[in-house]
């Protein structure tokens, strides 16, 4: 490679800093520039904040009621050179109570301006959400996002020392603390997780994604990174994972990364992220159309090792491990077939009915690895098992399966909270049954395809034992954007560490 080439390799490889990217700060009401770009959340059209100079609130009420402007959620209207401003932005917050989701959406759409420089204006009463600015400068780094490291043309790191986006409210310091302290680990894990998700599979398999695993967690206190090789899961006798990488030349792995945050002899949380780096259905082939998107089937690996990452950034005073199998699902000679039968770590065997079903037969090597090696307090496995899901749920929810009525509310109000939802669906002994084989201990799909999302939860469940505390998502519905949201553009979303992070905050970091 000439020195050129590989510099630009270096580059590429190199991972892109937030902190760089964004950098929202934070000021009081009364610094407020006069000049640039202004974002003002509405309420109500004619909601528009005290804080503002007369001039400027007198074009923008004209420019409100010319454009017949009405403050739906979401709803922008630009107003270009008014009072001094290059620009100023009003958009609609809706009437809904104001929530940490709504003030993250509003930072996500503010952050779409398309402005170099943005001034954040929030004054609104914030209905108990404490350190609202903290949120909004979350929403603005989730949404300032892009994936365009391929292009020519992207634009170069900024390198001027000012901040993209200032956000000035009424309690700068305190939404300064809690965005440093709580937040900024968490975005930089989702971008995380989206760079992992967005990159072809000529660039992440097994092993590089092991490597990025690792840049990512150096550095940082109280974490290990490891991997099994192939070897070492023979031993192991994980046949049904290593059955599913036999077609690739790329060999499969087993990531382990854990934190601990908490009390030493404290049992951790599990969480289990299928990590099918692509997956062409191996020799049940898929259709073609589509099968590129395929590169993000190991998005429930990526969305555990990101949940880990927010929780190592920010110090979270707990005990967690991400355990991710990874591996590429391939056609070729070497490939395991239709009919093969394949004895798991448990001991218990599975007919491979079809080799495309290979999620729930990596993940069930890895959630009994996970138990006999970790007894976790808690076990929640999140992966894009199935289309069936998408059937139910469409876009709107992931899959949420349980055993335990008490884990699978705690994650509902999570979702509700974090904003990225979940709704459960049921595991049940009819599944169960459907799965029972004919000369193996279980298949890994009942003809018919009916209930394909519960009878891909259960064939999980086979290997989990019975009080094991454990959860099942379904995110095939939620890992890829087909349109851009406030909070995610196009393409990777980086579902599950929003939610796995509020998880863990709101019932196992007891406050003080
Ligand atoms: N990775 C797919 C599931 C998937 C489909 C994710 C669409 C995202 C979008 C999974 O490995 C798979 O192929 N599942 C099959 C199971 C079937 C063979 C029982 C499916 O859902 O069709
Ligand atoms: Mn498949
Ligand atoms: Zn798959």
């Amino acid at each position: 490679m000439s020195p050129i080439k590989s510099l630009l390799a270096l580059m590429l490889l190199l991972p892109m800093t937030l902190s760089a990217a964004v950098r929202p700060e934070f000021a009081a009401l009364d610094a407020m520039p006069t000049s640039g770009t202004l974002v003002i959340p509405l309420r109500a059209e004619g909601d528009l904040p005290a804080a503002l100079p007369a001039a400027l609130r007198g074009e923008l009420e004209s420019a409100i009621s010319a454009a017949s402007f009405k403050a739906k959620a979401g709803k922008s209207l630009k107003v270009f050179a008014a009072a001094g401003y290059d620009q100023v932005q009003l958009i609609g917050l809706g009437a809904d109570a104001i929530t940490a989701t709504a003030l993250q959406n509003f930072g996500g759409s503010a952050a779409s301006t398309g402005a170099e420089r943005i001034s954040i204006l929030w004054q609104e009463d914030s209905n108990g959400v404490s350190t609202p600015a903290a949120h909004i400068a979350f929403g603005v780094t989730l949404g300032a996002y892009a994936f365009d490291k391929y292009k020519k043309s992207s634009k170069k790191e900024d390198a001027s020392p000012d901040p993209r986006v200032v956000i000035y409210s009424a309690a700068p310091d305190a939404s300064s603390a809690a965005w440093l302290s709580d937040w900024s680990g968490v975005a930089e894990a989702v971008y995380f997780t989206r760079d992992l998700i967005n990159e072809p599979a000529n660039v992440i398999y097994p092993e590089s994604f092991v490597t990025r695993t690792r840049e990512a967690f150096s550095g940082l206190d109280n974490v290990s990174v490891k991997a099994l090789d192939v070897r070492q899961m023979e031993k192991l006798g994980m046949g049904a994972l290593l059955g599913v990488g036999m077609g690739s030349q790329r060999p499969p792995r087993l990531l382990v990364v854990s934190y601990r945050g908490g009390p030493k002899n404290q049992a951790p949380l599990a969480f289990v992220g299928k990590g099918v780096t692509f997956d062409t259905g191996g020799i049940s082939l898929k259709n073609p159309k589509g099968m590129w998107r395929m590169k993000y089937d190991m998005s429930g690996a990526a969305a555990v090792t990101g949940t880990v990452l927010a929780l190592a950034k920010r110090g979270a005073p707990v005990n967690a491990v991400a355990i991710a199998p990874l591996v590429e699902n391939m056609p070729s000679q070497m490939a395991q077939r239709p009919g093969d039968i394949r004895t798991t770590m448990s001991g218990k065997t599975i007919e491979v009915l079809n080799t495309d079903a290979e999620g729930r037969l990596i993940l069930s090597d890895a959630v009994w690895y996970a138990q006999k090696e970790f007894s976790p307090s808690v076990m929640v496995d999140v992966a894009t098992l199935t289309g069936s899901v998408k059937v139910a749920l469409g876009t709107t929810y992931a899959g949420l399966f349980s055993r335990q009525d008490g884990l699978a509310n705690q994650l509902v109000l999570a979702g509700a909270e974090s904003g990225e939802e979940v709704w459960r669906l049921p595991l049940h002994a009819d599944f169960r049954k459907a799965i029972k084989s004919d000369i193996a201990d279980i298949k890994n799909v009942v003809e018919g395809g009916s209930g394909g999302a519960s009878v891909g939860a259960e064939v999980i469940g086979s290997f989990v034992e019975p009080d094991t505390q454990w959860a099942h998502l379904d995110i095939a519905g939620k890992a890829w954007g087909f349109k851009a949201e406030p909070t995610a553009p196009k393409g990777a979303v980086g579902w599950g560490v929003r939610l796995l992070n509020q998880f863990v905050m709101d019932n196992y970091e007891a406050q003080p």
